[in-house]
C-alpha cells in the first residue's frame, strides 16, 4: 500500500487559519486536490476533516472510497457506504481489503502526524499557499517524528503557487 498526503498549506506549514478555516485556500488548489481523489479512488482522513468534507459535500460526483480514522468504537459515518477505522494501521489494511494498491491521506494534522509517527506515509503533495497565517492548525499536529524526505517534484501550477512533492525516505 502506498499512501500520499494531500495537503494545501500557508508558507509557514499551516493547514487552517484560527478559526478552523480554509479561505487561504485557492480553487486552483482545490482542483489539484480533486485531480489527486479521482485518480486514486479512496480517501483517509481523521474524524475531523472527515466530518468538514462530508458535510461540505467536496467528493460527491468523485467516485472515491471514503474512510474515516476515529477511536470512537460506535462511530457512525455520515454516509453508511464509509468505511471506519480506529488506527493508521487499520486504515491501510482495510484499504488494501477493499482491493486499493495505492490510498491518498487528506488530513487533517493530528491524523497526518500519525501517520508520519506510525511509518506508513510514503509521499507528501503539498501545495503552498501565498498566504502567511499566524495562528492555526499545522500541518503535523501529534507525537514527536524526524522524517527525512527527498524532493521528488515542483512546479508552479499558478501565478503565486507552487505543488512540491515529496518521498519520505525509509
Ligand atoms: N489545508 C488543507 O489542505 C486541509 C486538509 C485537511 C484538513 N484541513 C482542516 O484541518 C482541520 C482538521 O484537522 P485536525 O488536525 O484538527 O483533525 P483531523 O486530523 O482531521 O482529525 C482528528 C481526529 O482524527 C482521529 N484520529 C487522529 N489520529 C488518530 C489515530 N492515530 N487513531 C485513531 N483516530 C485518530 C481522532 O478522532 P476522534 O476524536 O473521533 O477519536 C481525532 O480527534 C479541519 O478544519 C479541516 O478543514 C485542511
Amino acid at each position: 500500500m502506498h499512501i500520499t498526503s494531500v495537503f494545501a498549506i500557508s508558507i509557514n506549514g499551516m493547514i487552517t487559519d484560527e478559526n478552523d478555516k480554509v479561505s487561504f485556500v485557492t480553487d486552483a488548489s482545490f482542483e489539484n486536490y480533486k485531480n489527486a481523489l479521482r485518480e486514486t479512488g479512496c480517501a483517509i482522513a481523521g474524524r475531523k476533516t472527515y466530518e468538514v468534507v462530508q458535510n461540505a459535500g467536496d467528493l460527491e460526483g468523485l467516485d472515491v472510497t471514503s474512510m474515516v480514522v476515529t477511536t470512537d468504537q460506535q462511530y457512525q459515518p455520515v454516509n453508511t457506504t464509509d468505511l471506519v477505522a480506529h488506527s493508521p494501521a487499520e486504515a491501510v489494511e482495510l484499504a488494501a481489503a477493499q482491493g486499493f494498491e495505492k490510498a491518498l491521506l487528506i488530513g487533517g494534522g493530528k491524523l497526518h502526524a500519525s501517520f508520519m509517527a506510525a511509518g506508513l506515509l510514503d509521499e507528501l503533495l503539498l501545495d503552498i499557499e501565498p498566504a502567511a497565517i499566524g495562528q492555526g492548525t499545522p500541518l503535523f499536529d501529534g507525537p514527536a517524528f524526524h522524517a527525512e524526505l527527498e524532493l521528488l517534484e515542483f512546479h508552479k501550477f499558478s501565478e503565486n503557487e507552487l505543488q512540491l512533492r515529496y518521498r519520505v525516505v525509509k
